[in-house]
């Protein structure tokens, strides 16, 4: 396995590997969510590369950039074991190449203006701008990402689209806990007490899930009933919302939604999501 630290190296790199290339953008503290994008990267192309960047463009000012765990060592092991060809772990100077800073953004309408994107602002500009890079910088045949950030799945999907560019964008499904909390760099941020009460936000995407795949179609009944089992968990509810598979506003017609919820737990802030497929000859 090669490690990549320039994007002059990767780009060398890039034109010596024969063969279709799969591409799998990290912050690095990698875990078994991350693990299984490579997987399905070694599954499907001859060549893969992972990046390693935790990118100051997409963290607010009160964010955990700072604090945001750190483990190149440990996660060289990890992919040298899951069978990684390279690993791109540029510094900031590597991608925003003009003293840190750039004037040239990405910024996805719409599909932004909801759910985490309306919480946190210049998230979602700040993934699109990185990825746009790392793609253009690797030129890969196909990119893996979590349904674990099904919104930032999808903003990667329309910018992809509209910008014309030749890559596949594959989405994996959230890799969890055995008591169904997805895997994620941030659950470290809990402290034991609060990791028992965290897979509330699991377990009421759960139920909600069930019920809609039952007919219930209260939307507005059964989002006051996602965020009122999440709270009385002790999290504290950012958003409960039933959507359509592509984020519109949901339909009482429909028979396939997206639920996804985001709560605050001690340090954290967790997100997730589940899909509601239509039962077989609905
Ligand atoms: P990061 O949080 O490190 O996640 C990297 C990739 O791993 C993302 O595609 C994410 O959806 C996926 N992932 C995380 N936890 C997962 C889980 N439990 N199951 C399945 N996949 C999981 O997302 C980012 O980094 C950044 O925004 C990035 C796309 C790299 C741009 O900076």
């Amino acid at each position: 396995m090669q490690q990549l630290d320039t994007a002059k190296d990767l780009r060398a790199w890039r034109g010596e590997a024969g063969g279709s290339v799969g591409l799998v953008p990290t912050m690095g503290n990698l875990h078994a969510g991350h693990l299984a994008l490579v997987a399905a990267a070694r599954a499907s192309c001859d060549r893969v590369v992972v990046s390693i960047f935790v990118n100051p463009l997409q963290f607010g000012p009160n964010e955990d950039l700072d604090s945001y765990p750190r483990t190149l060592d440990a996660d060289m092991r990890a992919l040298e074991q899951a069978g990684a060809d390279a690993v791109f772990a540029p510094d900031v100077a590597q991608i925003y190449p003009h003293g840190g800073t750039t004037v040239t953004t990405v910024r996805v309408e719409g599909i932004t203006d909801m759910l985490c994107g309306s919480r946190r602002p210049g998230h979602f500009e700040g993934v699109a701008t990185v990825v746009t890079k790392l793609l253009n910088l690797v030129g890969p045949d196909r990119a893996f990402f979590g349904e674990k950030d099904f919104q930032q799945l999808a903003v990667i999907r329309r910018l992809v689209d509209d910008l014309c560019m030749r890559v596949d964008i594959v989405g994996v499904p959230t890799v969890r806990e055995a008591d169904g909390l997805a895997l994620s760099s941030r659950n470290q941020y809990l402290q034991a007490e609060e990791r028992k009460r965290a897979p509330a936000l699991a377990a009421a995407l759960e139920d909600c899930k069930a019920r809609l795949a039952e007919g219930e179609r209260d939307f507005a009944a059964l989002e006051a009933r996602g965020r009122a089992a999440i709270d009385a968990a002790g999290l504290e509810t950012d958003y409960f919302e039933i959507r359509s598979p592509e984020l519109f506003a949901p339909r009482a017609d429909m028979n396939a939604f997206r639920v996804l919820a985001a709560a605050f737990l001690g340090r954290a802030r967790l997100i997730d999501n589940v899909a509601v497929e239509a039962a077989p000859g609905q």
